[in-house]
This record gives C-alpha cells, sequence and structure tokens, in this order.
C-alpha cells in the first residue's frame, strides 16, 4: 500500500500534516505524538522580526469551531534558527516553514534566509495578513499582491512554495491561478475565515482583537468546496484543510481533490488526531482495495459532471 504523495519535490510519507499555529514548532508536541510518524511537520507563522502578538483574550470557543486573534506571534527568523530549527532538523519528516511579511520584500527576505539555512522541506505563504505599503490591503485577496509575492519569493528560493489562500474572496480561482502561474508548486486551502463573537452579558467582544478567524468542524464544508473548485482548475496539488477531525474528514478532502491535508484546531484537544487520521486512511485503503493513496485524490463522482 502506498501513501506518500509529494508537494512539489518534497515527498511525504503520507498525506497527513498539521497546520500552521496549532502545532507549535513541533517540540512542544514531541512527548504528545510520535512526529516522525506524520507526513511533514508544519510550524506556526515566522516573519523576519520578532512578534510579541495580540492582547488576550486571543482564543474563543463557539458552535463546533473557535476564533482566534493570535496576531502572529513568533520568534523571527534568528529566534526560530536558534531556538527551534536544531531540533526540527533532527526530524526523519520533512518540516514545512510558514512565513509572512509586511511587504513583498519582507516575504522575499524570509524565503532567502530560509533556502540558504539547508534542509527546510518546503515554506508555505501566509498570504492572509496586511501590506503596510499599501494601506493594509491583505495580500491574499488582492490578485497584483497575491502575484507580486508569490513571484518575489519564487524568485528568492528553490525550496517548494505553498501558497495558503484566503477563503476571505468572492471566487478563489483566479487567485489560485495567479498563485500557480507566479510560481506556486502547491497551495493550501483553506486559513482561517474572518468573524466575530459577542459576551451578551458584558457586551465586549469575545477576542480582545474584536476580530478574529474562524476554523474546526464548523468551516469544513466551506473549505470542502473551495478545494473542489481549486482541483480542478490547476494542475498544482492541493493541501486540504478546515475543520479535519478523523480520517474521513481527511478522505473527504481527498475526494474533493487533496493531495495532502493538514490537521488543524483538533490538535488542541486530542494532538493524537494526525496519527489517528493515518491509520484511519490505511484501513479504509484496506477495506476499499485501494493501493495508492493518489487513487483518492479528486474522485469525486459527481453526476453530469
Ligand atoms: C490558533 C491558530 C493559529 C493559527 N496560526 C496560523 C499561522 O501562523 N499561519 C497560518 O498560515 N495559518 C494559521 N492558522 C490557520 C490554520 O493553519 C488552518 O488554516 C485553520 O485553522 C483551518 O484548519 P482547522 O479548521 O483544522 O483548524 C492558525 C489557526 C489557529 C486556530
Amino acid at each position: 500500500m502506498n501513501l506518500s504523495v509529494k508537494i512539489g519535490k518534497m515527498r511525504m510519507q503520507n498525506p497527513v500534516t498539521v497546520a500552521s499555529g496549532t502545532f507549535g514548532y513541533g517540540e512542544e508536541y514531541s512527548r504528545l505524538i510520535d512526529l516522525n510518524q506524520l507526513g511533514a511537520v508544519t510550524v506556526k507563522g515566522i516573519r523576519l522580526n520578532p512578534v510579541r502578538g495580540n492582547p488576550t483574550p486571543r482564543t474563543a470557543e463557539v458552535a463546533s469551531g473557535m476564533l482566534n486573534a493570535i496576531g502572529l506571534q513568533g520568534p523571527g527568523v534568528d529566534g526560530f534558527i536558534k531556538k527551534y530549527w536544531p531540533f526540527l532538523r533532527e526530524l526523519k519528516v520533512p518540516t514545512i516553514i510558514n512565513i509572512w511579511g509586511t511587504t513583498v520584500e519582507e516575504y522575499a527576505e524570509v524565503a532567502q534566509r530560509f533556502d540558504a539555512l539547508g534542509g527546510v522541506g518546503a515554506l508555505e505563504l501566509n498570504v492572509s495578513c496586511p501590506n503596510i505599503k499599501e494601506g493594509g490591503a491583505q495580500f491574499g485577496t488582492d490578485m497584483k499582491l497575491l502575484g507580486q509575492v508569490v513571484a518575489a519569493c519564487r524568485r528568492a528560493t528553490r525550496l517548494p512554495l505553498i501558497t495558503k489562500m484566503s477563503p476571505n474572496v468572492v471566487r478563489i480561482l483566479p487567485f489560485v491561478k495567479v498563485a500557480a502561474d507566479a510560481g506556486s508548486d502547491a497551495v493550501s486551502i483553506m486559513n482561517s475565515y474572518p468573524a466575530m463573537a459577542i459576551d451578551i452579558e458584558t457586551r465586549r467582544p469575545k477576542l480582545a482583537n474584536v476580530i478574529g478567524g474562524l476554523t474546526g468542524p464548523c468551516i469544513k464544508p466551506i473549505a470542502i468546496k473551495l478545494v473542489w473548485e481549486a482541483a480542478q482548475a490547476v494542475k498544482i496539488p492541493v493541501i486540504g484543510m478546515g475543520g479535519i477531525q478523523n480520517a474521513a474528514d481527511a478522505i473527504e478532502f481527498m475526494m474533493a481533490g487533496a493531495t495532502a491535508v493538514a490537521v488543524g484546531t483538533a490538535n488542541f484537544y486530542e494532538p493524537q488526531t494526525p496519527l489517528q487520521v493515518i491509520a484511519g486512511i490505511r484501513n479504509f485503503m484496506k477495506r476499499k482495495q485501494i493501493g495508492d493513496v493518489s487513487e483518492m485524490i479528486r474522485s469525486v463522482q459527481v453526476v453530469g459532471a
């Protein structure tokens, strides 16, 4: 039985990774789960300099999901390399480094730094953050900026590039095409959806930042639809994520068109979820006599399509 997949030139022993920001920098989870059994470890977003993040409360539970506004807290490139890379580079599985910036130039510089480090599996571009030079417009919801940021990172590195798509657009297809045309080796779908919740007793927003990102099972059907649309439009692989709690959810993403999947919010209440998903995919393949995991990708049968 073959579970391995490729994202650009990065080989994953199985199609399951973890979603950026829900798994620390890997080491924090290493006593709870055997990291070497994952397809890849994906770390929290890194920009050039350290970031303190938003005031608390930064998270709130909502029906079938959660809101977060962490504010992209992180150690910066140097802090990451010093504190977390010595552990990650010894792993048998690739590390996907999630990167971001506030200008196109910053993205490119961060990409170049990780290229020079050697041994990184792939870079995932978080484009759901504001551009300070363009009045705070998000890179991922502006086609011109998205094309510029992917192209600049493409020039800065030969590492596989995964562009993490924002769901906060009317139609995702043109954005996915822009990412592919600018040199992205894959796209990941989806990032959190902008949302808000209010505590009616205090009349205050549940997050200090007021607005946060919605994640967890409540976003899964949205993510499945976006993956399905994207996979029909571009040849590059799609990494599916949004509310995966078990193998059935992951298989649903693969049937919609995902080559690989990521477990996010579920890591907070059951850190074993990614391994349970891998075991469940294996069982499903056995039961359905599927020899290669790639047979499941985009295998949904839409009547009349
Ligand atoms: C607390 C938290 C922090 C996150 N931080 C990042 C991040 O730094 N970079 C990024 O691209 N996505 C980040 N995400 C988005 C996730 O990687 C993922 O796209 C999203 O949570 C959907 O998957 P899920 O429903 O399985 O959690 C974060 C999500 C959560 C819940």
